[in-house]
């Protein structure tokens, strides 16, 4: 089965096509994938939704014929349609939805929504056969941060969340204070790599001596209290220019320890011993070195995404519809809201694995 994949929740407009067999554990093949990252948000230092709705309307059908044309289709050899139906930007989400509508009604082919957090749990095993269920999934993006028990495909388990901003809109946010520029999270990761470990120790928020599985901080994350710490180290600094790389350095090695700290408790907790890590920060170099470190001692592996599969794509989305392929009809609508398929909240019994 041939799937192409659509994909505008947000920034990149991407199309892709992948071939697997429909269903459960179904080994899949990338053929193409094309992403336009849209560069107009970064003079106004984030995503203004409008923008990213039109640049979305001008690319979507270039983008789309790009990518059937490098996997060699033309539009009837393809046998589904796939396209992010939420959550993500309204505007945006339109523009893929309704772009995919009309593809697959002059196709004549059926038509899949699919949950955009869900199609990040899918796009490492596009590149990694091992990045299956059952694992502990870490989905940090810029609009996301999500740790989950995945049981299997489409049996997913909330474990923690962030009480604010997501890691990647913290990363962005710092950028900006520390004038690098949006998006913030490669700039950000650059800086600290020459930066002094030991210059700032910023707080690690919801990580402190004593917490206890049933404590509701126990996996959950917040990135409040260490921006405001930046700000005030910012301000103290005066002079950003030869404290700029410190201060990056010091933020990221705050948001690695914490995240390090949640994954490996979680790991304890389900007693998966898989790890695998999805949306735009998993292409922190950094951030995957410690986590993998940290999991070859707890005995779990660690399988992280290429960086074009990280960020925001549309492989992902033809990967997971191929899971969801038996549910394809005529009603798919973009909406912002869309609840995660599957997904089971917060309160199931934390109870360590036997
Ligand atoms: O998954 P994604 O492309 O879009 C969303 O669904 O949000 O993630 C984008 C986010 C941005 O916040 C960006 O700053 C962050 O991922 N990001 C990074 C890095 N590369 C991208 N954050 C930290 N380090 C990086 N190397
Ligand atoms: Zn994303």
């Amino acid at each position: 089965m041939k799937v192409l994949g659509i994909e505008t929740s947000c920034d990149e407009t991407s199309a892709a096509v992948v071939t697997g067999e429909p269903g459960e554990g179904a080994a899949a093949h990338l053929d193409s994938c094309v992403i336009l990252s849209q560069d107009v948000h970064a003079v106004y230092q984030g995503i203004v939704p409008e923008l990213a709705s039109r640049a979305h309307l001008a690319a979507v059908g270039p983008v789309t014929d790009r990518a059937l044309a490098d996997a060699g289709l033309a539009p009837r050899d393809v046998d589904l349609v796939a396209v992010t139906a939420g959550p993500g930007l309204a505007g945006a989400l339109l523009v893929g939805v309704s772009y995919a509508k009309g593809f697959a009604l002059a196709a004549g082919r059926p038509l899949i929504g699919i949950h955009h957090l869900e199609g990040h749990l899918f796009g490492t095993a596009l590149d990694d056969p091992d990045a299956v269920p059952p694992f502990v999934g870490l989905i940090v993006s810029g609009g996301h941060t999500l740790l989950l028990d995945v049981e299997a495909w489409g049996r997913y388990r909330l474990l923690g969340s962030t009480r604010d901003d997501a890691v990647g809109e913290a990363f962005d946010k710092v950028g900006a204070l520390l004038g690098l520029g949006f998006p913030g999270g490669p700039k950000v990761e650059r800086e600290a790599s020459h930066g002094d470990p030991g210059r700032y120790r910023f707080p690690r928020p919801m990580l402190h001596g004593g917490q206890r599985p049933s404590d509701t901080e126990y996996l959950d994350v917040s990135m409040s209290g260490l921006k405001t710490a930046l700000v005030h180290a910012v301000k103290a600094a005066g002079d950003l220019a030869g404290e700029r790389a410190h201060l990056a350095r010091g933020f990221q090695d705050a948001v690695i320890d914490v995240l390090t700290a949640k994954v490996v408790r979680a790991v304890e907790l389900t007693g998966r011993s898989r790890v695998v890590l999805g949306g735009g920060v998993a292409c922190n170099k950094a951030l995957a070195a410690a986590l993998g470190a940290a999991l070859a001692e707890a005995g779990a592996s660690l399988h992280v995404p290429s960086p074009r599969l990280s960020t925001d794509n549309a492989a992902m989305i033809a990967r997971a519809a191929l899971f969801r392929a038996g549910e394809a009809g005529p009603a798919v609508d973009a909406d912002p809201q869309l609840p995660f398929p599957g997904l089971t909240a917060h309160g199931a019994p934390r109870t360590a694995h036997p």
